[in-house]
């Protein structure tokens, strides 16, 4: 197949990008009183405001055309009717159908997956409601206080991120830990927290053949039997999550405390299969099944609202602007909730490890540019940290903005400071201020001469720095659903319209060999030579000084 830098749409947004070259936002925002209204959408209460980019009407309509010849509409559907769009592994690719609370058939290979679904659930519902209620008990009859997850990627990240954002949900007195580096510090500290009598381990692997993972549970149970002395009591303090069965009895988890899934389940878009065991013990069944309803509804949203009022497909198609006619590498999420403290994280691993691909699905190299590296942390934090580059610095960094309007912990005027804060930011990211502007307010203070020349340059901000804002009511599990949905979709378009495969990770299939090669010369205390000289020479002064 040609490469897409080839069709109509592609060129027209090449030339298009020049006449947009010396256009600035500020002037687009005072042409058009109504900017805001013809550049913003809204899903329930979820606002998406996309009016601060570097677009015109044209742009978007161009865009839309990149996305219709590339048949992002067709691709959506093989998506939703289970087709194996996951070509290099011959997978499904489900998720959707882990959160379908309608219950229509999905059908993988002629069999509705369905029905095994909702049995997961029921499963994880029986089970989370007797840890929460004390009913599960552990082997000296106390009720579990600690859960600590022990996973790595997509059986960590979210999870992680989700039990983060959701906790004015939490059980009062359960704690919830995740354990993933194969670093012992990580376990060696979480353990220092808890008790082996009231502690819940969840063995959370997709594949239960992962390094890190399988190395961190068979420590943690050598610690929990340090005490506990009883194989029978593993049986009450380690359940497991995977879709490998036979690694599971291997590792001496009875079937009855397996919760499965599926390989149409991604890693990472895992959280809302039993991968999300841990986010159900922590808030509740009831809970869980808001947050799924929350993507569901984004789910069907997707699927059949048209591309120009969707908003996974224009979050998709302004990261293709940017990253494919501007030069943009990188993309910012910067939540103004510190319980979203790690949604960016959680989106380096959705993202990166989705979209950074070199090749089409048809194996060819690709000759554009694809998936960009994403990063963020919380605002106002990263006000005090990296902004100076977002606004002055030589690179463009388009950035989404994300804060609810309720605040869960409405202290004094912290809410409204953190929101004043993320107005004015996206307001001075697209105005910037100019060099008469500068001037003015130096003379104002009395500066001139020399003094003012000086000054006006290091004081001026270029401005016409692209966000996008989303704005919501509260951070509730529903609207986390959703917003994690819109996301998980906007890679979806981005990968479609790359024409890559964005549901495998053979990069990192390959990191995962080459460490099993080096790990039996570490052992060796003879000096290793089949590498590299700088390889070598790592290993054998690493051998000259570990002891
Ligand atoms: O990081 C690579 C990866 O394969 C991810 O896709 C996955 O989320 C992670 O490893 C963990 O894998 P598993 O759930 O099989 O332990």
């Amino acid at each position: 197949m040609a490469s897409i830098t080839t069709l109509p749409a592609w060129q027209a947004l090449r030339e298009h990008r020049q006449a947009m070259a010396n256009v600035h936002m500020r002037d687009l925002f005072a042409q058009d009183p109504q900017r805001f209204e013809r550049f913003s959408l809204r899903f329930e209460d979820i606002l998406f405001d996309y009016s601060k980019n570097r677009i015109t009407e044209q742009t978007m309509k161009l865009l839309m055309d990149l996305a219709r010849q590339t048949h992002l509409g067709e691709k959506i559907e093989a998506m939703f009717r289970g087709e194996k769009i996951n070509t290099t592994e011959n997978r499904a690719v489900l998720h959707v159908a882990l959160r379908n609370r309608a219950n229509t058939p999905i059908y993988v290979d002629g069999e509705d997956v369905m029905p095994e679904v909702n049995r997961v659930l029921d499963k994880m519902r029986r089970f989370s409601e007797a840890v929460r209620n004390g009913q599960w008990l552990g082997y000296t009859g106390q009720p579990i206080t600690d859960i600590v997850n022990i996973g790595i990627g997509g059986s960590d990240l979210g999870p992680k991120m989700v039990t983060h954002a959701l906790r004015p949900y939490g059980h009062p007195n359960l704690r919830v830990h995740y354990v993933s580096n194969v670093d012992a510090t990580d376990l060696v500290e979480t353990l220092k927290q808890v008790s082996p009598e009231t502690t819940l381990f969840l063995v959370a692997s997709k594949t239960f053949t992962t390094q890190e993972t399988m190395t961190n549970a068979h420590s943690a149970r050598d610690w929990f039997l340090a005490t506990a002395q009883d194989e029978a009591a593993v049986a009450k303090h380690f359940v497991a999550i995977s879709t490998n069965s036979e690694a599971v009895q291997a590792f001496g988890i009875d079937r009855e405390n397996m919760f499965e899934f599926w390989d149409w389940v991604g890693g990472r878009y895992s959280l809302w299969s039993a991968i999300g065991l841990s986010i159900a013990l922590y808030i509740g069944m009831d809970r869980f099944e808001e947050l799924l309803t929350g993507a569901h509804k984004v789910d069907n949203y997707f699927r059949t609202t048209p591309f120009e009022e969707n908003i996974p497909v224009v979050m998709g198609l302004l990261g293709i602007w940017y990253n494919n006619f501007w030069g943009a590498e990188t993309h910012a999420i910067l939540p103004y909730d510190q319980y979203l403290e790690h949604f960016a994280t959680y989106f380096q691993q959705g993202d990166m490890e989705s979209n950074g691909k070199s090749v089409t699905r048809d194996g060819q190299w690709v000759d554009y540019s694809t998936g960009p590296i994403i990063w963020g942390q919380p605002g106002t934090n990263g006000q005090h940290a990296f902004y100076q580059l977002i606004h002055q610095g030589t690179k463009l960094v388009p950035c989404d903005f994300l804060a609810p309007a309720q605040s869960h912990n409405p202290l004094g005027e912290h809410h409204t400071i953190l929101l004043s804060n993320f107005f004015a930011q996206t307001e001075a990211l697209m105005k910037g201020k100019t060099p008469e502007e500068v001037r003015a307010e130096l003379e104002a203070q009395g500066i001139s001469g020399e003094e003012l020349l000086r000054l006006v340059p290091a004081k001026t901000f270029p401005g016409n720095r692209p966000t996008n804002s989303f704005l919501f009511k509260r951070l509730t599990p529903e609207t986390l659903g959703s917003l994690i949905a819109l996301y998980e979709h906007k890679i979806f378009v981005q990968g479609a319209i790359w024409d890559i495969n964005s549901f495998d990770q053979m990069g990192v299939e390959l990191g995962k060999v080459l460490a099993k090669t080096i790990l039996p010369e570490l052992k060796d205390p003879e000096p290793v030579r089949s590498h590299d000289s700088s390889t070598n020479g790592l290993i054998n002064y690493y051998k000259s000084i570990r002891e």
